[in-house]
This record gives C-alpha cells, sequence and structure tokens, in this order.
C-alpha cells in the first residue's frame, strides 16, 4: 500500500505581547539616544515589556498557547508534543515548555526546550515537522517566547533600544494535502559566541560576585559584527531557498524575516528583489522579541493570509545560527 506523503501544516497561531509599552521618548530619558537615532539605524518605535514581578518567559507563552487552544478549539488531552524555543527560559531547569504544558493541561505530551537564540522558532518548527512527517505525532505546539527585558542592560544604549518581549505558538498538524513546510536550509557555525552572549550565569561562569560587580548577566553584542554576518547569512539563505524552490518575486506571497533591525530586513527583500508590502514586518512595535519575532509576525497577518500562499521564513542568531524555510500556508485568514 502506497501511504500518501504527510505534510507538517500550521492550523492556527497564537500570540500574547505584554500590556507595558516602552517607547523610543521613555528609553531616550534612561540612556543617551534618541527617537531619531533608533528609528533609522534600527526601526523600533517600542517594545513591550513584561514587568510584573516574578512573571518569565513561560507566562507569555502560556498565555499565548492558551488563546491558540481556544481558537483552534483544540482539547488540551489532544496534543502529543510542546516544543518552546527560549533564551530566557524562567529557569535553567525544569524547561519552561513543561511549565506551559502543565499550565495548558497539555498533560498526554512530552515538552523540552529548543535553544538556538533568535533562530529557535525556525529551528522548532523544522523539528515539528519531522516529528509530523514520521506520522507518529499528529498535534505539536510550537511555541517561541522570550523575556529580553530579564536580560538587557537598561544603562547601556546599543542595546537597550533593540528588544522587547513577546510570544507566540502555532499548532502543527499533518496533512496530505500539498501544503505546509515544503523545505528548509538550516545552519550554525560555532562562531558567534565572542560576538553575542550571556557572558555569566551559566556552567562556565556561574553567578557571583564578580560576574554581578562585571555586569557580566546582561546581553553582550558586537552589533556591527553580528549585523554583517545576519544581512550575509539571511540573504544567502533565503536566495537560496527560492532558488532551489522555483520561488521568484512573482511567486512568493509573503517573507517573514527575523525581526532584528530594518536595514537587516530590507537587504533581505532587496535580495530578492521584492516589495516591503510583501514583507511581514512588526519590529517597530515589539522590536527583536528573539524567538517570538517569526510566529508574532504570523500572528499579526493572520487575517491577510490565504490558503496556499507561498511563505518564506528566515531567521538569525546567537551561535551564530540561521536560516530560511519555504512553507505553503495551510488556511484562509480568520
Ligand atoms: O537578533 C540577533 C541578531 N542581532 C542583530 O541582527 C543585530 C545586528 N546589529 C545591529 O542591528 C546594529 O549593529 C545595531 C543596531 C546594534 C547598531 O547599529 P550600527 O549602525 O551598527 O551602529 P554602531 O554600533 O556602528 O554605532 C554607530 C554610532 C556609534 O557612535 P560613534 O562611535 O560613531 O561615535 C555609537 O556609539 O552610534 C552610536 N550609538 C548610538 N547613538 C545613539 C550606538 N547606540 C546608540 C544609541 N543612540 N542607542
Amino acid at each position: 500500500m502506497i501511504m500518501d506523503k504527510l505534510h507538517a501544516i500550521i492550523t492556527g497561531i497564537g500570540g500574547y505581547v505584554p500590556d507595558y509599552i516602552l517607547t523610543n521618548d521613555e528609553l531616550s530619558r534612561m540612556v543617551d539616544t534618541s527617537d531619531e537615532w533608533i528609528m533609522t539605524r534600527i526601526g523600533v518605535k517600542e517594545r513591550r515589556i513584561l514587568n510584573e514581578e516574578g512573571l518569565g518567559a513561560s507566562y507569555m507563552a502560556r498565555k499565548a498557547v492558551k488563546q491558540l487552544l481556544e481558537k483552534t478549539d483544540t482539547d488540551p488531552l489532544s496534543v502529543d508534543a510542546v516544543i518552546c524555543s527560549t533564551s530566557t527560559s524562567d529557569y535553567h531547569f525544569p524547561s519552561t515548555a513543561s511549565i506551559v504544558l502543565g499550565k495548558c493541561g497539555m498533560t498526554n505530551a512530552h515538552a523540552f526546550d529548543l535553544s538556538a537564540a533568535c533562530s529557535g522558532w525556525l529551528f522548532a518548527m523544522d523539528q515539528a515537522t519531522c516529528m509530523i512527517e514520521s506520522g507518529r505525532y499528529k498535534k505539536i505546539v510550537v511555541v517561541g517566547a522570550d523575556k529580553m527585558s530579564s536580560i538587557l542592560d537598561y544603562t547601556d544604549r546599543q542595546t537597550c533600544p533593540i528588544f522587547g518581549d513577546g510570544a507566540a505558538a502555532a499548532l502543527v498538524e499533518p496533512t496530505t494535502e500539498d501544503l505546509g513546510w515544503q523545505d528548509s536550509y538550516l545552519r550554525t557555525d560555532g562562531q558567534g559566541l565572542p560576538f553575542l552572549c550571556l557572558k555569566a550565569g551559566g556552567s562556565a561562569t556561574p553567578p557571583s560576585y564578580f560576574t554581578l560587580e562585571h555586569r557580566m548577566h546582561y546581553l553582550h553584542q558586537e552589533g556591527r559584527t553580528v549585523f554583517k554576518f545576519a544581512v550575509t547569512n539571511m540573504s544567502d539563505a533565503v536566495a537560496l531557498v527560492a532558488e532551489r524552490n522555483g520561488l521568484n518575486k512573482d511567486n512568493i506571497d509573503w517573507v517573514i524575516p527575523h525581526q532584528a533591525n530594518i536595514r537587516i530586513i530590507e537587504a533581505v527583500a532587496k535580495r530578492l528583489e521584492l516589495p516591503m508590502e510583501k514583507v511581514m514586518l512588526n519590529i517597530q512595535k515589539y522590536g527583536n522579541t528573539s524567538s517570538g519575532t517569526l510566529p508574532l509576525a504570523l500572528w499579526d497577518y493572520e487575517k491577510q493570509l490565504k490558503k496556499g500562499d507561498n511563505l518564506i521564513f528566515t531567521a538569525f542568531g546567537a551561535g551564530f545560527t540561521w536560516g530560511a524555510a519555504y512553507m505553503k500556508w495551510g488556511y484562509d485568514g480568520k
């Protein structure tokens, strides 16, 4: 008996961003910067901050997942697996995914975190696709959640304007229709550590008075170097995935790029000769939410999507990690 090939499609999206809006004007009172500099060099107007004490990435993730389960009318007990991509997990252990699973009652599943920095959700989607294509899993929740404000130094003007907090989740299910995840190109080069990292708090350099005194628990980034790697690698990845799938400016409906810097996004669009109207953007209102950027973009643009639309995702993050993926969207916007 010949079985139809199983494809992995997204059947719904849920999202959550905290209520508190940190504007460029407020930031300009905290560090020596301006709305004009941030808008021209990065493209962020405002970002959301989870500022209630005691709440971590799992709080936003569970809000997003709850919305997803309600929207898709999914019984939490029917979910087979929960993957959470995050760089700002509530605890080193247990996983943030396990907390989300518990809070949302998805107790017939197993759950784990996936760490690939800002490429995390893309890598997690690829992982979920393999699980769905194997035929062993029917419903997988893939959530990207980051509370970047928990690792930002709000006295460092080079990093604090860039990032924000947020989470979004996708439900991934099998279909035999020719839809869903078609192709991906994902890479990691191991060169990124000196340029983008959290220096202390892990097993190499556990917390100490020294690490606190030297502000080593904040995100460290050498922006210019990261910028160059991001532009080159994201542009090359989207071009490669487009080329090998016969995609071009005429048949690509949407590009969903990681939202790190508007100038990087424009460079990616230019490489594909795509007008910016076909590029999903949320950087202006959320900043870089790390694992949250791609699913939050889908959450914002869901209504505009149509069944069969050709989507290209691309991401770049610490490590370095990066890649691109081609997906045929599974349903008309709702
Ligand atoms: O998501 C993970 C991947 N991350 C990324 O993709 C981020 C990649 N990097 C970037 O997006 C950019 O490099 C930044 C936005 C981080 C910085 O932009 P840049 O155009 O590379 O600026 P720069 O670091 O080269 O700094 C230019 C000038 C410097 O002054 P001098 O040395 O020319 O006098 C900085 O001190 O801008 C100054 N500067 C600022 N001025 C006002 C840096 N930050 C600020 C600021 N406000 N917030």
